[in-house]
C-alpha cells in the first residue's frame, strides 16, 4: 500500500488526476471503476479540467460505478446515476455506451448483478478503481461484517452510513435502505486501486484500514492485501496514522520515474 499525505484535498485530488491521465495516455482504452459521494469531487474537477484543457480523451473508457441505490431512478437528484452526469460524464467525451452504473430499478436484482460482473470481465476488467472510504471503514457500500469475498449484491445500509448520506436528501427517512454494490472482491480484481480519503471525520476508518488488522469488520482493511493500492489524503485524514513521517519521507524520496 503507497500511502501519500498532502496538504490539502485539493493536491491530493490533483496527484490522482495525473494517476488517470497517465492511465489514459498509456492505455487510451482503459476501463476506470468510478465512486460517488463528496470525495472524488475534486478529482472529477481536475479530469474534466484535464480534458478541456488538455485534451484527455475518454473516446474509447469505458466506466464502471462502484454503486447505485434501490429504488432510486437516474432522474432522482440523490441518485448515483444523476451525480456522475452532473460532476462528471457530461464534463467528458466518454460515450454513455461505456458507461455502467448499477440500475437501481432493477427488477431482477440477482440476475443484473450477475450481468453487472460479467460485463466488467467482458470489457477487460478495471484498470484503476476510484474508492472513498466510509466512516465505518466501508468501501463501494460494502458496510462492515461483508464478505471480503463478496461480489456485485444487494446490500443494506447501516443506519450511520444513512445518517452520513442524509446531506444529499431532504432528511435521513428518505435515505434508501438497499444499495446495490460492487463486492469486496469485485473491488480487488481492479489492476490498480485508488482510495482517496478527506477530512477529519475519515480520520479513524482510514488507520483502521491501512494499519489495523485485516477484518471484515473494516472492509477497506482488505486493501492491504492488494498489490497496488495508492491512498491518497490530505492531513486531517492522515492524522491518526501511527506511521505519518514514515509515508511523507517514502513520499519524498520516491524516483521521478515512479512520479506520475
Ligand atoms: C460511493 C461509495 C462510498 C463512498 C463513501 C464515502 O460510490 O462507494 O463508499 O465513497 O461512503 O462517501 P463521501 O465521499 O461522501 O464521504
Amino acid at each position: 500500500m503507497e500511502v501519500i499525505i498532502q496538504r490539502t484535498s485539493r493536491s491530493a485530488s490533483a496527484y490522482a488526476g495525473r494517476l488517470v491521465s497517465r492511465l489514459l495516455q498509456e492505455k487510451p482504452a482503459a476501463v476506470l471503476g468510478l465512486a460517488t459521494g463528496e470525495t472524488p469531487l475534486a478529482l472529477y474537477k481536475e479530469v474534466t479540467g484535464l480534458h478541456r484543457e488538455e485534451g484527455l480523451d475518454f473516446s474509447n473508457v469505458t466506466t464502471f460505478n462502484l454503486d447505485e441505490y434501490l429504488g432510486l431512478g437516474p432522474e432522482h437528484p440523490a441518485s448515483y446515476h444523476f451525480f456522475m452526469h452532473e460532476h462528471l460524464f457530461r464534463h467528458i467525451n466518454v460515450p454513455s455506451s461505456r458507461i455502467h452504473i448499477p440500475d437501481g430499478l432493477a427488477k431482477n436484482v440477482p440476475a443484473f448483478c450477475e450481468g453487472y460482473e460479467k460485463a466488467i470481465l467482458d470489457a477487460g476488467g478495471i484498470d484503476l478503481q476510484v474508492l472513498g472510504i466510509g466512516t465505518d471503514g466501508h468501501i463501494g457500500f460494502n458496510e462492515p461484517g461483508s464478505s471480503l469475498a463478496s461480489r456485485t449484491r444487494i446490500k443494506t445500509l447501516t443506519n450511520r452510513t444513512r445518517e452520513d448520506n442524509a446531506r444529499f436528501f431532504q432528511s435521513t427517512e428518505e435515505v434508501p435502505h438497499h444499495v446495490i454494490t460492487m463486492g469486496v472482491g469485485t473491488i480487488m480484481d481492479a489492476r490498480h486501486i485508488v482510495l482517496l480519503a478527506f477530512g477529519e471525520r475519515k480520520a479513524a476508518s482510514v488507520a483502521a484500514a491501512v494499519e489495523g488488522p485485516i477484518t471484515a469488520m473494516v472492509p477497506a482493511s482488505i486493501l492491504q492485501m492488494h498489490p497496488r493500492v495508492t491512498c491518497l489524503m490530505d492531513e486531517a485524514s492522515a492524522s491518526q496514522l501511527k506511521r505519518a513521517d514514515y509515508y511523507r519521507w517514502v513520499f519524498q524520496q520516491k524516483p521521478d520515474w515512479q512520479q506520475p
